[in-house]
């Protein structure tokens, strides 16, 4: 898998991309980055890539033909790239989307700096993603997050590919507890159940577990999953009559 990054600070990946299984990735060339340096297509003496807004209002606007000029530069080279801006006025980026752009050959994502991006800078984009609803100093962040969501699904990058099946979202439902050793940690023991070697009893209790997780901290998941009436009676939405 490919990824183009446009953006102001290139220098901003270096670390994040050198560290743990996404160096991994990049070293053994399952997953490839390439980066445009925006300031290369900025305007006039000083390069400039903002300016103030039509209409007045604080802060500096990304001005459209610097940036639209770099997406031009990048699919020049790269055709079949599907062009990411990312702005917290996007589509709210998951888990899903995540595995829906692995399945891509090549993404090419667009940073912003300062208030936001010339409107018409969205003719020349095919997505717009957002990673919450918080605004960030600029897309970088937002980039990095998405791309180690994405790498997670392309195979090989996780050493055990069913990892990417029963964890967190995946089943629309947060994880269920993990431990490991020691047994006992500070006065706190691990469940009984999942020392007991009964597969269908761990099964069920993190099922259980699962469950009560997700109407904890994120009722809001609980819409869209799969429960049965039981599941559902025990975390109290719509118990069966
Ligand atoms: N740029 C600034 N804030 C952002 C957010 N929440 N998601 C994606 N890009 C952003």
């Amino acid at each position: 898998m490919k990824f183009n990054v446009i953006t102001l600070f290139p220098e901003f990946f270096e670390s994040p991309l050198k560290a743990g299984l996404m160096g991994k990735a990049l070293d053994g060339a399952l997953v490839e980055v390439s980066f445009t340096d925006l300031r290369a297509f900025g305007e006039g003496r000083h390069k400039t890539t903002d300016d103030t807004p039509f209409g007045g209002g604080a802060g500096m606007v990304m001005k459209p033909g610097p940036v639209v000029a770099a997406i031009e530069a990048v699919r020049a080279e790269d055709p079949e790239t599907s062009v990411v801006l990312l702005t917290p006025q996007g589509e709210l980026f998951s888990h899903e989307r995540a595995r829906t752009l692995s399945e891509e050959r090549s993404l090419t994502f667009v940073c912003g700096r300062y208030e936001g991006f010339d409107e018409r800078i969205r003719a020349f984009v095919d997505y717009e993603l957002s990673i919450g609803d918080f605004v960030l100093m600029g897309g970088e962040v937002a980039t990095l997050a998405i791309m180690e969501a994405a790498a997670r699904f392309v195979p090989g990058v996780l050493g055990d590919s069913a990892s990417t099946e029963e964890e967190s979202h995946s089943t629309g439902l947060l994880e269920y507890p993990h431990y490991t050793r020691p047994r006992e940690f500070r006065g706190m023991e691990v469940p009984e159940v999942l020392l007991s070697g009964n597969h269908a009893e761990i099964e069920k209790w993190r099922r259980t577990r699962s469950v009560e997780r997700t109407a904890k901290s994120r009722p809001d998941l609980l819409e869209f999953a799969d429960l049965t009436p039981e599941e559902l009676a025990a975390v109290k939405i719509g118990a069966p009559e």
